[in-house]
């Protein structure tokens, strides 16, 4: 929160001010944008050179680890080196899995803070995957990069503006990926409903919503000495934004040919969190920082909104809301997975048109029925703009599992990317436009919400390609 700060000259301000109901203004607060080095490129629609196998280095091994190992053990093409945790026994528990996949052994890195630093310094690795707690992410990648791998990291990435910054300047100085590992992109209703919107059924989408709403009562006691409590702890606003908001960002061409530009945030007061704290810690929390709900508004320079929302410690059921509103359809998965879409558009699928749903009218007897395309609809819809990538890969990947299947699909396409030499599905921008709500809703917040300007973190480039699109070897095109 160094960089930050507010323009108080109004000559300075006139493009900077929010109306307020009353038409008072309110300035909006702005973080630094570092000049892009001299010589140094940006990494929109890069690509490495292809790589016949990946050469892959593993660094934490607590629960989310292993199930990375166990995933790579059964994609092709994949070799994995080396596997590293501070703790001794996660790292021989992960071998484990190598041996039970009949893959050869692993080099093993453990014992000391800086043992995966070892890891990084071989010269037989090409991708360092990286899921360790928050705070250690962003200096893993950084290291990785600097020995020549790419670095693939779990959520968030970064904490940090400045963090982020620095995983954007290393990955453009050394041209190595730096993807951010959110797997909630590869969800079937997320890669159907993006589909979806790429081929127009929901006319211009306008505005998004997403969520990380998970209570997380029964996993606190198991992170590792306590960091997510702890961080929690130390930190006011939207910490794990990027479930929410990537696949967002996806539908709404975030970065190609849009940007977010202004957010603004709130939160309650830390009751349960603090609660849970003081009991589980045997100790006092009066600064328990993180508020038990906090929610984001954005605004994007093409005139959209989108809405994010966090809540870790309240009774709820999971949700990450998931939901598209555009000028001709509406799409939503939690709690009810539905669309609302011109039935002209689904052609064959339409139901009889004699029916009230088939005339795709409102019955004003009974709105809550009225808003989603009936089952049959829904499911013909699913299945015809079922996600090339879902195609090939969902049986697969429901056998091999990872938050039904997601975490597998996310993997594959990581790997196959790289064997392709084709850019990756998420790229470094991503990475910093999903974590830095992180740094900037916390600002917002003490701030007294202030609007916080979202920085184009491409430096320019934002507006370089039109359309979010996957890439596959042999074609210059998505589906
Ligand atoms: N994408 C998802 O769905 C998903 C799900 C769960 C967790 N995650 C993310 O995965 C990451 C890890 O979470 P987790 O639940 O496995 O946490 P965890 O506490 O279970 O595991 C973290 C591991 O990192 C190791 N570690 C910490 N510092 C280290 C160091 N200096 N050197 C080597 N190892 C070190 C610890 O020993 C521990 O085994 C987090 O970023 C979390 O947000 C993502």
């Amino acid at each position: 929160m160094k960089r930050f700060f507010v323009f108080a000259v109004a000559a300075l301000l006139l493009p900077l001010l929010f109306s307020c109901s009353g038409g008072e203004k309110m300035s909006m607060i702005r973080t630094e944008v570092p000049e892009r080095p001299a010589g140094q490129e940006d990494m929109i629609g890069f690509a490495a050179p292809p790589l016949d196998t990946v050469r892959i280095g593993f660094i934490g091994l607590g629960m989310r680890g292993p199930g990375a190992v166990e995933r790579m053990c059964q994609i092709d093409g994949t070799k994995i080196v080396a596997l590293c945790d501070f703790e001794q026994d996660r790292a021989e528990a992960a071998a484990g899995i190598l041996e039970r996949f009949g893959r050869p052994e692993a080099a093993l890195y453990y014992g000391s803070e800086d043992a995966w630093k070892r890891l990084c310094e071989r010269d037989d690795i090409d991708l360092v995957y990286i899921a360790t707690d928050w705070k250690s992410h962003a200096k893993m990648a950084i290291y990785a990069m600097e020995h020549g791998k790419h670095a693939a990291i779990e959520v968030p990435a970064a904490m940090s503006l400045d963090e982020i910054w620095s995983l954007i300047n290393v990955s453009e100085r050394t041209r190595r990926h730096c993807m951010q590992l959110e797997n909630c992109v590869y969800d079937f209703f997320e890669l159907t409903t993006l589909n979806m919107a790429q081929h127009g059924l929901f006319g211009e989408i306008l505005h998004g919503e997403g969520a990380y709403i998970h209570n997380l009562d029964e996993f606190w006691d198991e992170y590792w000495h306590d960091w997510r409590l702890l961080y929690n702890r130390d930190h006011r606003g939207d910490v794990y934004p990027t479930h929410g908001l990537g696949p967002v960002c996806q539908a709404m061409d975030i970065h190609r040919g849009d940007k977010m530009n202004v957010l603004v945030s709130m939160d309650t007061r830390a009751v349960n969190g603090k609660e849970y704290y003081e009991k589980h810690r045997g100790e006092a929390a009066p600064d328990f920082r993180n508020g038990d709900h906090t929610m984001t508004m954005i605004r994007t320079e093409k005139g959209k909104t989108i809405m994010i929302q966090h809540d870790v410690v309240n009774p709820r059921p999971y949700n990450r809301l998931y939901q598209l509103t555009g000028t001709k359809g509406f799409a939503n998965k939690y709690p009810v997975e539905g669309y609302m879409v011109d039935f002209s558009k689904a052609g064959d699928l339409a139901p009889d048109s004699d029916s009230a749903a088939g005339e795709g009218k409102v019955d004003i007897e009974n709105l809550s029925a009225h808003s989603f395309v009936p089952e049959e609809v829904k499911d013909a819809l699913m299945a015809k703009y079922r996600h090339p990538i879902q195609k090939e890969l969902e049986q697969t990947a429901k056998k091999v599992g990872g938050h039904g299947g997601m975490d597998y699909i996310m993997d594959y396409r990581l790997i196959y990317c790289l064997r392709n030499g084709l850019p990756l599905d998420m790229d470094v921008y991503d990475l910093a436009e999903w974590c830095c709500l992180t740094e900037l809703t916390a600002i917002s917040i003490e701030n007294g919400n202030a609007p916080v300007e979202v920085p184009d973190f491409t430096r320019g480039g934002w507006n370089k390609v039109q359309g979010y699109r996957h890439a596959f070897a042999g074609s210059s095109q998505t589906e």
